[in-house]
């Protein structure tokens, strides 16, 4: 059974090999004072820390409190392993600066600029309930029962104190972060993560995942910046297109997974590579030319997404797609401008719809007996 440690320099569910599962959610602080905040992420990483090593939350777990007192923990994940549970807690915008301007924890000051407002990006399709919130909580596992244990536990817990603005289940991974890992594929059936940010790559990692010192303020140093878009696959179109036409819109091949210039999964693209009449093999407006760092003046980004299917629409069609979620030391020349350009001129447009979105500040990992973030305040 694998367990993650809670306590670490840097929050586990980021560089640690991605789940199988998750259950992403997005919280509002309520009207309460600066204290009060603190005592929130303060039981929320007591709780997470008990969890995450497979124990219940609360002093008393599930069936050993009081016996007329609702107990500390909820009881589904009893006798279930901690499954790789990870734990994930990120700060919004909001947190820092509210809709109305005002300054309501003392905190603007400490507010990362790496932590904008994402703009409009050209055809979002943005639903105002799937957008936004003051704090994030990742959480990732093996079993989904976990994973909806640990952020049911988690919302409970913020009663009165913080409530769930909107929050997300994924069942599949659709990246790998680990070079020990195979690459698993996405709801268009195609290998997603090959060419992916791995852990084992420390130099990568240093320089496009973690903050370092004197990129903001030092609270943020040794975290990331979390975005995360929940994207619509219209896949009833995308099931009626030619095998054809959706390698070209990827510029990789279904069954392999490689690059269009040829070769196998692992191969590097050639993109100066041309097939009959001088066309290049990998098309100008392939997904993976147009996000590939070449295009994008060397920025990458560690993308731990997951498929969702959410029922079906009233039209019968299924409500599925990529729940993408990406990580990086800077979303102004990562994120960002990637997106520009792949909102701009990606053929993937004709088969997706970005109707979620939101950005959080992931601070480094918690001392232990303290709390993600404990020295922003
Ligand atoms: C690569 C699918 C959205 C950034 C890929 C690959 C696939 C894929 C199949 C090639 C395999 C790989 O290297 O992982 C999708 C699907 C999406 C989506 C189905 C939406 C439903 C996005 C978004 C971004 C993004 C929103 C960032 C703004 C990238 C990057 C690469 C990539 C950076 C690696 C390019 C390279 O270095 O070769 N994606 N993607 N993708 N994607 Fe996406």
């Amino acid at each position: 059974a694998t367990v993650y440690p809670f306590y670490d320099d840097h929050q586990a569910g980021i560089v640690t090999p991605a789940q199988d599962r998750l259950h992403f959610a997005s919280f509002d602080v309520a009207d309460i004072s600066r204290d009060d905040l603190v005592g929130l992420l303060q039981d929320w990483a007591d709780a997470a820390a008990l969890m995450t090593a497979g124990t219940p939350a609360g002093r008393y777990g599930a069936v050993n409190g009081p016996y007329d007192a609702p107990p500390d923990d909820t009881g589904e994940a009893l006798g279930l392993p901690a499954s790789g549970l990870t734990l994930t807690f990120g700060f919004g915008p909001s947190l820092f600066t509210s809709a109305d301007g005002t300054d309501r924890f003392g905190l603007a000051s400490q507010r990362p600029e790496a932590l904008v407002d994402l703009p409009h990006f050209p055809a979002d399709a943005l639903v105002e309930t799937l957008t936004g919130g003051d704090l994030c909580i990742q959480a990732c596992s093996e079993d989904p029962q976990v994973a909806v244990h640990a952020i049911r536990n988690l919302s409970r817990i913020a009663f009165g104190r913080a409530a769930l603005r909107w929050s997300q289940l994924g069942f599949g991974r659709t990246s790998s972060t680990s070079t020990a890992q195979q690459t698993p594929r996405n709801l268009f059936g195609f290998k997603d993560g090959t060419a992916n940010i791995k852990a084992e790559d420390r130099t990568t990692v240093d320089a496009q995942v973690w903050a370092q010192p004197g990129d903001g303020p030092s609270w943020m140093d040794g975290g990331s910046y979390l975005v995360a878009r929940k994207i619509r696959m219209t896949i009833e179109t995308w099931d009626r297109t030619s095998l054809r036409e959706q390698e070209a819109v990827i510029g990789r091949t279904k069954g392999e997974g490689a690059p269009y210039s040829g070769g196998t999964e692992f191969t590097a693209p050639d993109f100066s590579a041309t097939g009959q009449g001088g066309k290049p093999l990998i098309a100008a407006d392939s997904h993976v030319r147009l996000a590939h760092p070449d295009q994008n003046s060397g920025a990458q980004l560690l993308r731990r997404g997951y498929n969702f299917v959410d029922g079906n629409d009233d039209l019968g069609r299924l409500n599925a797609g990529l729940f993408f979620i990406a990580y990086q030391r800077d979303p102004r020349t990562q994120f960002i401008p990637i997106q520009e350009n792949l909102a701009k001129n990606d053929a993937m447009n004709e088969y997706v719809r970005h109707v979620g979105s939101g950005i959080w500040a992931i601070p480094p990992g918690a001392r232990t007996g303290s709390f993600p973030g404990a020295s922003l305040f």
